[in-house]
């Protein structure tokens, strides 16, 4: 088969049946979510968030526990409690850390080799991808602006000429938007180890985030998942890519009452700044858990607009590799 010879680098790195990672969700990626994932020949990862050290622990031990396949755990390394995350995870039996946020130091990468893990981090570019590599990173993934979550500035499209066409001396898994066995065919054809999910393994029936949550899903399209506007440099902005809700236009709102304000001198840059970053703590949790779809974060993709209902992961999981299979077939039919 096409897809088992085009998918060797990326098992062989991750030690599953197929090259597919379900990629780590704060408040969704549970033992729960992963156990699927795994059953079902993919690589799930654990999310670290912001988790209070002890619970990480403890959930880091439950993965332990159940999990028989190789599985990865997420930290993310501007989190508040990203260091006593980092020591505990330093001596459990994990195989692979996957760092998010800013960019891990080359100390941080070297010290998860030497206790025996393989590191992967993500490339937001051409320089990035090279410094990961000279720090020792494993694989890399590679993630358009298109991705749920926290996102980068630049597109998948141009991601690919930057680093997936330049860089071949560690496994790069690509991630999006992606929603498609047919994309990830094209992917590996250009190079992919593999490809990353999010949004797409939040509409199975595995996962355990709020009915509601999976319904905003469901009726957003992909013009609805937009990332946060930043709107004057004196007030920075993490941009995040979620579905347009009622707090989503507040926070625009929010922003641009800051800035006159600010205009006016009635506060300090300091206090807008402290505004702005107070808005959406604990917004993902409220969405995720409470179910709250108006003024919680509801974190996607745009790749929301390609995924429908809520399905079991065993069957996200095998239209996924027989549609990349067909394609390749398809491809290869083209090329004779
Ligand atoms: C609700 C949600 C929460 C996420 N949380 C994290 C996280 O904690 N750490 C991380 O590295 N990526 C996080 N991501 C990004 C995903 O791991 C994945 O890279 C992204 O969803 C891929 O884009 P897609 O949603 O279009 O498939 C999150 C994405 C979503 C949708």
């Amino acid at each position: 088969m096409l897809f088992d010879r085009l998918s060797e680098r990326g098992t062989a790195f991750l030690g599953t049946d197929y090259p597919i990672i379900c990629g780590a969700m704060t408040w969704i990626s549970d033992v729960t979510l992963m156990k699927a994932v795994a059953k079902n020949g993919a690589f799930p990862v654990l999310a670290g968030g912001n988790m209070d050290p002890d619970l990480f622990e403890q959930e880091i031990d439950r993965c332990i526990d159940q999990l028989k396949t190789p599985f990865g755990a997420n930290l993310i390394t501007i989190a508040p409690n990203y260091r006593a995350q980092y020591e505990i995870l330093l001596d459990k039996d994990v195989g692979f850390v996957v760092f998010a946020g800013s960019f891990p130091r080359k100390s941080d990468i070297q010290g998860m080799k030497k206790s025996g893990k393989k590191v992967m981090s993500f490339a937001s570019g051409e320089s990035i991808a090279s410094q990961q590599i000279r720090f020792g990173a494993d694989a890399l993934i590679l993630e358009g602006n298109e991705a749920g979550g926290h996102v980068g500035h630049v597109s998948l499209m141009v991601l690919l000429q930057q680093v997936l066409f330049k860089f071949d001396q560690v496994p790069i898994f690509v991630g999006g938007g992606l929603a498609t066995g047919q994309m990830m065919a094209h992917l590996m054809l250009m190079g992919a180890a593999g490809c990353q999910f999010g949004t797409l393994f939040v509409m199975t029936e595995e996962c355990t985030a709020h009915e509601d949550f999976k319904q905003a899903f469901t009726r957003a399209r992909a013009r609805q998942a937009v990332a946060t506007p930043q709107y004057d440099s004196r007030l920075p902005i993490v941009a995040v890519r979620a579905i347009r809700n009622r707090g989503t236009d507040d926070f625009g709102n929010l922003q641009l009452d800051l800035l006159k304000r600010l205009e006016r001198e009635e506060l300090s840059r300091e206090k807008a700044q402290y505004e702005v970053e107070k808005y959406w703590v604990g917004a993902l949790r409220r969405a995720v858990v409470d179910g709250d779809v108006d003024q919680g974060s509801l974190m996607a993709g745009q790749s929301v607009g390609l995924v429908g209902d809520v399905r079991p992961m065993k069957e996200v999981i095998e239209q996924l590799v027989s549609d990349a299979e067909e394609e390749l077939e398809r491809v290869a039919g083209r090329l004779i």
